[in-house]
């Protein structure tokens, strides 16, 4: 009894702020922000916002707000926005102004270019009574400043000793890489010493107020990999939620590393970014061998892929578009990012074709897209109705990890949990082509491929065939039995609670597994009454 007292009131008195674990992050799917190109408040200038300038554009807190159905109507569970603490704010330097929010000046405070603390309160409650979650993207690894001896009084940490001296990186070297500083001589990025227990401490109170304070759900850690391993644990421990790390590394080995107790729940899987880009894109390398590997290597080395974040494109890389030409090339890498392990992840404006490449051609501003329902918009809308309808229709599709069923160089069949998924290279254009793949299924098996809603027969062996005399199309094929309730291809939708939280499939059980403050209350209310307390 006391023990039960003791846990209902640290339910009560600690769980208030909303604390989302890598449990509950594994169901979702994000929804990647840049907070000043998302959305601009309404009257101003539509025309204004030139990538290559380099400043801002006008999109803040609010308008991210105000726009959140474009997000929702797709399916995603969560958004991921860009750095909400405050920057730089000197004059011009050679390479623009910090409207991408990574030029912390002092961490602690606000940026408040991007709206006041009601509005980023307000954002959070929004998402949240959708069912929805927010990551926010932390810079701990380094400050910003013009000089290799910055003027301290403006930032958080104001001793020199908070600081690692300067020294440009030996790449190579990881003390040099963890130590010395990004950046360079026009935009130095000062090295914060996460050694040093005056600054652990300060960061673990500065991350446990701004999760509680914001209700935050989870952390996107940028350059994680620049910090001593040692810090993470303690520092995601006091921020009490799921932390996704920058590893920016192709190697899964050396990426790997920095998932699991040791240092951070996941990474941004840029290892499979990479194999990605090899299988798939037009003109490339299209080897399916690249990918094969990888996923064996990943299932090798990772504590869990399925808490990886898979993505094709974000603030750092090229846009898809920018690399290949053919767009069945990104359909069929965005399928392999849904239906394989790992936590979907899609930049803004990939659904609208942006072309992009390098920073800072790839952080279009959104508005001229006139946030229209493309082919991509509605395949991501389909990815993610299926995947929450699995996640809330089978005890283990999330949990269960992908098997290559089979690969050729144009071709690559895997199944996860029952569902089996079947991607090529070979591009739009008819192709004579055909890929068998030997599943588990007996040949009573009725399938359906969801995306276009034609039965598959399975052959005696177990073995399914495509072809793409009409181009290389995804093929998702799903077991008659798990359609039941899916909405998909003639089949009833699950009903769905009524109320704005209800849009999206996931956004009832997720909301469910999580219960806000209201619920909260009402269930330790609930219990003591049970307990007759
Ligand atoms: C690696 O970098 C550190 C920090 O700059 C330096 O002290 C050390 O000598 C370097 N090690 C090697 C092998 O170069
Ligand atoms: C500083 O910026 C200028 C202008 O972009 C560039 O030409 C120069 O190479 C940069 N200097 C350093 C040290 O990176
Ligand atoms: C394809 O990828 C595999 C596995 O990573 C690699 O061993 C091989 O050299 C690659 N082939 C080509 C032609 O790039
Ligand atoms: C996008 O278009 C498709 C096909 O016309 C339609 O089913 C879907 O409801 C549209 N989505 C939105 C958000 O308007
Ligand atoms: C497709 O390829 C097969 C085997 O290579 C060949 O026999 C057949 O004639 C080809 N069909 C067409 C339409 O090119
Ligand atoms: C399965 O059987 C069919 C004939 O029924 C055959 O053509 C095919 O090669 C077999 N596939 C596998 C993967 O064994
Ligand atoms: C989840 O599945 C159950 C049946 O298992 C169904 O009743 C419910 O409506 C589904 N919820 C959503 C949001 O799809």
């Amino acid at each position: 009894m006391q023990y039960l007292l003791n846990l209902l009131l640290s339910l009560s008195l600690f769980t208030s702020a909303y604390a989302a674990t890598a449990e509950d992050w594994r169901k979702r799917s994000i929804y990647q922000i840049i907070t000043d190109r998302y959305a601009l408040p309404e009257g101003a200038d539509l025309n204004a916002c030139d990538p290559a300038k380099q400043t801002f554009c006008g999109g803040t807190w609010k308008t991210i707000k105000d726009n959140l159905d474009y997000i929702q109507n797709a399916g995603f569970t969560a958004i991921w926005i860009s750095p909400v603490s405050q920057n730089y704010e000197g004059p011009r330097t050679p390479y623009g102004d910090p409207y991408h929010g990574y030029w912390i000046a002092d961490a602690s405070k606000l940026n408040d270019r991007f709206g006041t603390a009601d509005d980023l309160k307000a954002l959070s409650d929004e998402l949240h009574s959708r069912g929805m979650y927010l990551m926010v993207d932390v810079v701990v690894n380094n400050v910003m400043a013009l000089s290799t001896k910055p003027d301290l009084s403006t930032y958080m940490f104001k001793q020199e000793s908070q600081y690692h001296p300067y020294c440009p990186i030996d790449w190579g070297n990881t003390t040099s890489e963890q130590n010395c500083w990004l950046g360079d001589l026009n935009v130095t990025l000062p090295d914060v010493n996460t050694q040093d227990p005056t600054v652990v401490s300060a960061y673990s109170a500065w991350i446990k107020a701004l999760v509680q304070e914001f209700n935050i759900d989870g952390l996107r850690i940028d350059a994680a990999k620049h910090v001593d391993m040692q810090f993470w644990p303690q520092f995601c421990g006091a921020a009490g939620v799921y932390c996704i790390g920058e590893v920016f590394d192709a190697d899964a080995g050396q990426a790997l590393q920095w998932q699991g107790k040791q240092a951070l729940d996941a990474i941004l899987n840029y290892p499979v970014y990479n194999a990605l880009v090899a299988a798939f894109a037009i003109p490339g390398a299209q080897n399916m061998s690249a990918l094969t590997d990888m996923i064996a290597q990943v299932k090798q080395k990772s504590s869990d892929p399925t808490l990886l974040g898979n993505f094709l494109e974000d603030q750092d890389v090229p846009r898809w578009a920018s690399i290949s030409v053919d767009p069945q090339s990104l359909w069929n890498a965005m399928t392999f990012n849904w239906m394989s392990d790992g936590i979907p992840i899609m930049y803004y404006g990939q659904e609208q074709g942006f072309n992009g490449n390098a920073d800072p051609m790839n952080r279009e501003p959104l508005w001229p897209s006139k946030y229209a329902n493309t082919t991509t918009y509605q395949l991501a809308t389909t990815l993610n109705k299926l995947r929450n309808h699995l996640i809330n229709a089978t005890e283990d599709w999330l949990t269960s990890q992908v098997q290559v069923l089979s690969s050729t160089q144009e071709a690559i069949a895997f199944m996860k949990g029952d569902v089996v998924t079947i991607l090529t290279n070979v591009g739009s254009p008819p192709a004579n082509v055909t890929i068998a793949a030997r599943t588990p299924f007996s040949n009573s098996q009725s399938t359906t491929d969801i995306l276009t809603c034609t039965q598959f027969a399975i052959g005696s062996n177990g073995s399914v065939e495509v072809e793409y005399s009409k181009g290389g199309r995804p093929v998702i094929l799903v077991p008659e039995e798990l359609l039941e309730n899916s909405g998909f291809c003639g089949h009833n939708a699950a009903t769905v609670v009524s109320g704005k939280g209800a849009q999206g499939a996931v956004t009832t059980s997720g909301a469910s597994a999580r219960p806000g403050p209201v619920l909260l209350a009402a269930g330790f209310a609930a219990l003591l009454a049970a307990l007759a307390l």
